[in-house]
C-alpha cells in the first residue's frame, strides 16, 4: 500500500483514504476518499461566525483546475466569504450573495479596505463612551433574553450598540462584527455551543459586568484588525474585484451577471439552522426587528424546517422517482416512527429542500456560460427518520436532468467539524464526508 494511504471503517464501511498534507493535488482520481492535514491559514478565515465554514482547500483547488484567471466566479451561498478570499487570491473577479444578514456584514468586512488606525480610535472611543455612561438604553428586545444574557451585560452591549451607531459608517462594519462576537462569548451559552436551546446540560457561567463586556469588545476587535491587516497586502495585489450581488435568496438569481465558473457550498440538510444558530446576533446587530421578522428570514433559508402544518400534510413529489421513494419512507414512517406530525414534517424538509435547489441550479444555469463550471461541497448523506438521503449525489443528479454534465467527484474525511454533533441515535447520523462535485454546462456552440 502506498505510504499516503491509510484505510478505515466508517459506520461498517472500510474505506481507504489518501492521506494529502496541505493543497488537494489537482490530479487527484475521480471518486477518491481523501483526509486532509491543513497547512496553517491567513486569519481572515476565521474571521466571524459560520457554522458550517468550508475548508479553502476546496475551493483553491478547483479555481486552480476549472477556473484559471481572469474568470469571473460566483459564491450564492457566501457565508463567511471563503470561496470570494481565494478567488481574489487568484485574480478572480467574484460575485457572491448570502440571504443571510450577518454573512453579508461578514463578506462586506472581508472585502472592503479600512484604516486599522482609524478603527482602532473608533473603537477607543466607543468603549470610553460606553465606560462612562451609567444609564444604559433597552432597545433590544426577544424571547428569552433575561435567561441567556445577564442584566450587566445587557447594559454593556446596549451601550456599545449605541456608540457604535454613531461611529462613521466607514468603521462601523468592523466594530459591528466584533460587536457580533462579543454577543456570543458574554451570552450564557456555554463555549462551542451552537443553538440557543434550554437544555439541562447547559454549565452554569460565571457573573459578567459591563466591563467584561468592553473587555471582549476590545478583545475582538484587536482580533479582527490584526487579520484584517494580515489579508489587506493580498486584497491590494489582487486584480480580481469582489462584487456583492443585491439579492437576498440563491433560489433566484435575478439580473444580469454573467459567470464562467460557481464555487460554493449549499445549505446541509437537516443540520444547522442558521438563523436559530445566530438568533442573538441577528437581534443584538438589528439586523431583525423582532421575533417574527427573524421567523420569516428562516422561512427563507433553503432547508428550512420552518413549514406550515397543513403543507407538511401533502406529500410531496419532485418527479425523481429515487427520491420520492425516499421521500415517502420518511412520510409513512417505513424505517421510524416520529412522535406526532414528525414524520410528515420531515418528509416535507426533504422535498422542499431539493425542490429550492432545484430552482437554484435552474437560475445558476442562466447566469453561467456555456463550458463553465459548478463546483459544490456538500455533506454526502444525511439520516432522516432511519432513511439515508444521499444528498450530494441526489443534488448531482438533479442538475444533470437540469443539462449539467458530471465532471469528478472526491469525499473528504470530516474532522473537528463543530457542525458534525455525534447524535446517539440510530434515526439519525452524523455527516462524516463532504463530498465535491464538479459539473460542466456543456458547450453548445
Ligand atoms: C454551508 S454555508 C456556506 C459556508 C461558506 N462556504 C463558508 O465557508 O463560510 C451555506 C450558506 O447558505 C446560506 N443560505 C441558506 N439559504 C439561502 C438562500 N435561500 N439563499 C442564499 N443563501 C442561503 C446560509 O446563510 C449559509 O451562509
Amino acid at each position: 500500500m502506498p505510504n499516503d494511504l491509510m484505510t478505515q471503517t466508517v459506520e461498517g464501511d472500510r474505506i481507504a483514504y489518501r492521506h494529502i498534507q496541505g493543497d488537494i493535488p489537482l490530479d487527484l482520481a475521480d471518486g477518491t476518499f481523501i483526509s486532509i492535514t491543513r497547512n496553517p491559514a491567513l486569519r481572515i478565515y476565521a474571521l466571524g461566525f459560520q457554522p458550517a465554514k468550508s475548508i479553502p482547500e476546496i475551493p483553491r483547488w478547483f479555481l486552480h483546475k476549472y477556473a484559471g484567471e481572469p474568470k469571473v466566479v460566483l459564491d450564492p451561498f457566501a457565508g463567511s466569504g471563503t470561496t470570494i478570499i481565494e478567488a481574489l487570491q487568484q485574480n478572480c473577479p467574484a460575485y457572491w450573495l448570502d440571504y443571510h444578514p450577518l454573512s453579508r456584514l461578514i463578506c462586506r468586512v472581508k472585502t472592503t479596505e479600512i484604516s486599522p488606525e482609524e478603527v482602532l480610535e473608533a473603537a477607543s472611543k466607543t468603549i470610553g463612551n460606553a465606560a462612562g455612561r451609567d444609564n444604559a438604553p433597552t432597545t433590544v428586545n426577544f424571547s428569552n433574553k433575561d435567561f441567556w444574557f445577564q442584566k450587566p451585560v445587557q447594559e454593556g452591549l446596549e451601550l456599545l450598540k449605541h456608540y457604535i451607531l454613531k461611529a462613521s459608517p466607514r468603521n462601523q462594519p468592523l466594530l459591528w462584527l466584533a460587536f457580533a462576537s462579543t454577543v456570543r462569548k458574554t451570552s450564557n451559552m456555554n463555549d462551542g455551543m451552537l443553538l440557543a436551546a434550554r437544555r439541562p446540560h447547559i454549565e452554569k457561567i460565571p457573573e459578567r459586568s459591563r466591563e467584561d463586556v468592553l473587555e471582549y469588545f476590545k478583545f475582538y476587535v484587536n482580533k479582527a484588525i490584526e487579520a484584517a491587516v494580515e489579508w489587506y497586502p493580498f486584497l491590494q495585489k489582487s486584480r480580481g474585484e469582489a462584487k456583492e450581488l443585491p439579492l437576498g435568496d440563491a433560489k433566484s438569481l435575478d439580473g444580469l451577471f454573467r459567470c464562467d465558473a460557481i464555487a460554493t457550498s449549499p445549505p446541509y440538510i437537516n443540520a444547522i439552522d442558521y438563523v436559530w444558530a445566530s438568533k442573538f446576533e441577528l437581534h443584538w446587530l438589528g439586523l431583525v426587528k423582532n421575533d417574527a421578522e427573524r421567523l420569516e428570514l428562516y422561512s427563507r433559508e433553503i432547508g428550512t424546517e420552518r413549514i406550515p402544518r397543513k403543507e407538511c400534510k401533502e406529500l410531496g413529489k419532485t418527479g425523481h422517482s429515487y427520491l420520492d421513494s425516499l421521500i415517502e419512507d420518511i412520510y409513512t414512517g417505513r424505517k421510524y416512527k416520529a412522535s406526532r406530525g414528525q414524520n410528515e414534517l420531515r418528509a416535507r424538509v426533504v422535498y422542499k429542500y431539493f425542490t429550492d435547489m432545484r430552482n437554484h441550479f435552474i437560475s445558476s444555469w442562466a447566469h453561467l456560460r456555456s463550458g463553465g463550471y459548478y463546483c459544490f461541497s456538500i455533506g454526502d448523506a444525511s439520516r432522516i427518520c432511519g432513511v439515508e438521503i444521499p444528498v450530494a449525489s441526489l443534488l448531482a443528479e438533479i442538475a444533470c436532468e437540469l443539462g449539467f454534465r458530471e465532471k469528478e467527484r472526491f469525499h473528504i474525511l470530516l474532522k473537528n467539524r463543530r457542525l458534525n454533533i455525534p447524535r446517539n441515535v440510530d434515526w439519525a447520523r452524523t455527516i462524516k464526508h463532504d463530498t465535491t462535485i464538479v459539473l460542466e454546462k456543456p458547450d453548445e456552440s
